[in-house]
């Protein structure tokens, strides 16, 4: 398997996606809309793109199996497995907001070997292999090197639909308001991780997210010489539900703030601590 001659494929199959995406953008009636659950949306624009991306991956590379976020294929066993997000960003989409992105992942035996994460709107494609630096349309990319929370600014995402863990966030939250640059929550978890990678942010932390909103973006991060753990510091930040992305630097500094909160929480809104 020649990595790096398929991930010049998959950003063509991810680029080929991203422009029907940008036609549907400029066409797109709320009446397409679909409630999945609670504040969870899609449309045709979701499902065609996926159905695109899904027919290029099986010409290109047959072996593999798939995991889909609109799941228009059935899950199969194989060693390898791409985990792709058509469009990770639907709100922002549907909202007429121009941050979305297509999330293309592929894992080996568990281990990932290759991520594309395609910004369609700002025409940036993020992308890294095994054994390579990540790069930024074809520019080597690396992590910020801020050493402080203080000087950082950190992405997140707000929960939406699941909400029992509000209390923590909200005294992690807290604690960042007053003690960084800055927080941001942009509304793709592809584009958060890809722009950790590139510097733009220092790091960035979610809970509740599934293995195609960060396979290809976590990687991505990775390659770019950042650092990547849960909330306790394991690594099944692809699997686990939550994630926590920075530099290297900051990494430690902002796990204790969240892991402070998750073990101390009982009320919703907490002071700087
Ligand atoms: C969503 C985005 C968002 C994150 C959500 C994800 P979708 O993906 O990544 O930033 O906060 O948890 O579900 O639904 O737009 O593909
Ligand atoms: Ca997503
Ligand atoms: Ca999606």
């Amino acid at each position: 398997m020649q990595l790096n001659k398929l991930a010049d494929q998959v950003i063509e199959v991810g680029k080929t996606a991203g422009a029907f995406i940008r036609e549907q953008y400029f066409l797109f009636n709320e009446k397409n809309v679909e409630v999945k659950s609670l504040n969870n949306l899609v449309s045709f624009v979701d499902i065609t793109a996926e159905k695109m991306i899904v027919e290029e991956l099986k010409t290109v590379f047959p072996e593999a199996a798939f995991l889909t976020e609109e799941k228009t294929i059935e899950e199969s066993k194989s060693e390898w497995l791409w985990i792709i997000d058509p469009l990770d960003g639907t709100t922002n989409f549907i909202h007429g907001i121009p941050t979305f992105a297509v999330s293309i992942g592929l894992i080996h035996k568990g281990k990932m070997k290759l991520g594309v994460v395609y910004e369609i709107m700002r025409n940036e494609c993020f992308s890294a292999y095994e054994g390579n630096q990540s790069q930024l349309n074809g520019q080597p990319i690396g992590v910020s090197e801020r050493k402080t929370l203080a000087d950082s600014l950190i992405a997140t995402g707000f929960p939406y639909e699941k909400f029992d863990f509000i209390p923590q966030y909200l005294k992690t939250l807290s604690h960042l308001m007053q003690n960084t640059r800055g927080i941001r929550r942009i509304g793709s978890a592809a584009v958060d991780l890809s722009y950790t990678a590139c510097g733009r942010f220092d790091g960035f932390f979610e809970y509740n997210l599934n293995p195609w909103d960060v396979a290809a973006g976590a990687f991505i991060v990775q390659q770019a010489g950042g650092q990547l753990s849960c909330f306790s510091g394991s690594d099944n930040f692809i699997f686990g539900r939550e994630i926590l992305a920075g530099n290297g630097l900051i990494n430690r500094e902002l796990l204790q703030v969240i892991q402070q909160n998750n073990s101390t929480s009982t009320n919703a809104i907490g002071t700087n601590s």
